[in-house]
């Protein structure tokens, strides 16, 4: 049987892991889940916990959940290891999006000076999980969702050269779940082919012919019901754009096409008192006292508040792929190799790929235009940038990551927020 660790584990996405595992039991037979966490997080990881083992115990399965603290004794021998754990948790996050804000860019959690910053905080922690897994379970495979998502994938195979691990993200599962039938479609009727980097990739999509049916979905990518994950305020994409490029973006470019609007909207939100860390809050407490009730034995349906609804399918689907090696077509963060031809091979890019037992192999997706080949080597020298910085504590790099991101004002404010997140997550950044 499969020993499962998850770090991270007193998220409140654990539920929805725990459904997609027992969803998948008949064909993937799990024997132990490790939930791991931190002192900060103990509170959490009980209450989660508790619930996880009342869902297993509901199945009858012989599946044993442990509730821990000691990472290391989780992995030993652990044949999958998913992360899913915020460093600084969501006061960390609520800085993220306050700091930029005060000085008027946008703070969010995995784009802009945030998401900068978010990854700053993640990859010395990433830095220990690597080197622990090293020694206790060498042949793991690890499956990444910590945001930012791409950007901690690129550095676990990149620079610390864990080949073994897959991002995941759950905005093209969104899409594909919601699109379809805005043509009268199925999902099966459909063929998607996904390129680009975590939060900032385009799709396209074909019909059983073969013939692109993108610009029939483009017609209704300004329906409130379509494929953006409900963290992301929904402005208005702009069509003519979207129809010149002949591409579906993803919910996140509403930050970079639509600047001025979503900065304006998250001022207002800033301003009223409630960011988006702060409506997660609440969010997550209501949650909390739900997962408390000893009679509950199932996610509750409030967790689709949440930004990263179905993520755990997209997880145990991968876990799922490599582990029955199926071949099977999915939108996941890995190697590039060529599928992205204006990239470096070895970049980390989000494309549609087949999960097999030998991991991710992406589809080529031929080449981008000049208007998409332009943002995406910006984004992806800004990732590189991100990354550097992170490893090195190089203050200039950072400031460099800083001048790439568009969504960094650049002059004096920038530096003004660079050394203000600086200060506010010091604990959480012995590198700098
Ligand atoms: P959360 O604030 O509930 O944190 C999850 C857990 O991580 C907490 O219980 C916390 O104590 C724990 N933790 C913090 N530092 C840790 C460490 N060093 N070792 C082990 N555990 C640690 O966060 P959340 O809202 O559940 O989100 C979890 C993560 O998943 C975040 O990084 C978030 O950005 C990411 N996420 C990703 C996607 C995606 O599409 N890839 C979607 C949603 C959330
Ligand atoms: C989205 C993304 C995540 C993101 C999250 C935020 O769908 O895919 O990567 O960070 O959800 O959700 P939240 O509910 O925490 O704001
Ligand atoms: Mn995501
Ligand atoms: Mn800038």
């Amino acid at each position: 049987g499969l020993k499962i660790v998850t770090i991270g584990g007193g998220s409140s996405y654990t539920p929805e892991l725990m459904e997609g595992l027992i969803n998948r039991y008949h064909e993937l037979p799990v024997r132990e889940i490790w939930l791991v966490d931190i002192h900060d997080g103990e509170e959490k990881l009980k209450i989660v916990g508790a619930l996880a083992k009342r869902m297993w115990a509901a199945t009858q399965y012989p599946v044993e959940v442990h509730l821990t603290l000691d990472r290391r004794v989780a992995l030993k021998d652990a044949d999958f290891v998913t992360t899913q754990f915020r460093v600084g948790l969501l006061e960390a996050r609520i800085k993220d999006e306050r700091i930029p804000l005060s000085h008027g860019m946008l703070g969010q959690e995995t784009n802009g000076a945030g998401g900068i910053f978010k990854a700053f905080r993640t990859i010395p922690v990433m830095k220990q999980i690597i080197e622990d897994m090293q020694d206790l379970c060498p042949n793991a495979w690890l499956i990444n969702f910590t945001n930012p998502s791409g950007i901690i994938t690129e550095t676990v195979i990149k620079q610390f050269g864990w080949e073994k691990c897959i991002g995941l993200c759950n905005v093209p599962e969104i899409s594909m779940i919601k699109e379809p039938a805005k043509i009268g479609c199925k999902r099966e009727d459909l063929q998607y082919r996904f390129a680009g980097l975590n939060h900032f990739h385009w799709h396209k999509v074909f019909d059983k012919d073969g013939h692109d049916v993108t610009g029939s979905l483009l017609e209704h990518i300004n329906d409130k019901d379509g494929g953006t994950p409900k963290n992301i305020y929904q402005a208005d994409f702009p069509v003519d754009l979207l129809q010149t490029m002949n591409l579906l973006p993803c919910g996140y470019h509403r930050y970079y096409f639509l600047k001025k609007e979503m900065l304006q909207h998250s001022i207002d939100e800033f301003r009223a008192g409630e960011t988006r860390a702060e409506q997660v809050k609440s969010v997550e407490n209501a949650l909390f006292d739900l997962y408390r009730d000893t009679k509950l034995h199932e996610k509750p349906k409030e967790l689709e508040k949440r930004g990263g609804a179905y993520y755990s399918d997209v997880a145990c689907e991968c876990i799922n792929a490599i582990y029955n090696n199926k071949r099977q077509p999915m939108v996941v963060s890995t190697v590039n190799c060529g599928s992205i031809s204006c990239l470096p091979a070895d970049a980390i890019v989000e494309v549609t790929s087949l999960i097999s037992a030998k991991g991710a192999e992406p589809l080529a997706w031929g080449e981008m235009k000049s208007h998409e080949r332009g943002w995406l080597q910006m984004m992806k020298a800004m990732e590189e940038c991100t990354i550097e910085a992170a490893i090195k504590g190089d203050y200039g790099v950072a400031y460099e990551a800083f001048n790439l991101n568009p969504l960094v004002e650049n002059g004096a404010v920038a530096e003004k927020v660079l050394n203000e997140l600086l200060v506010a997550h010091e604990k959480y950044l012995p590198q700098f």
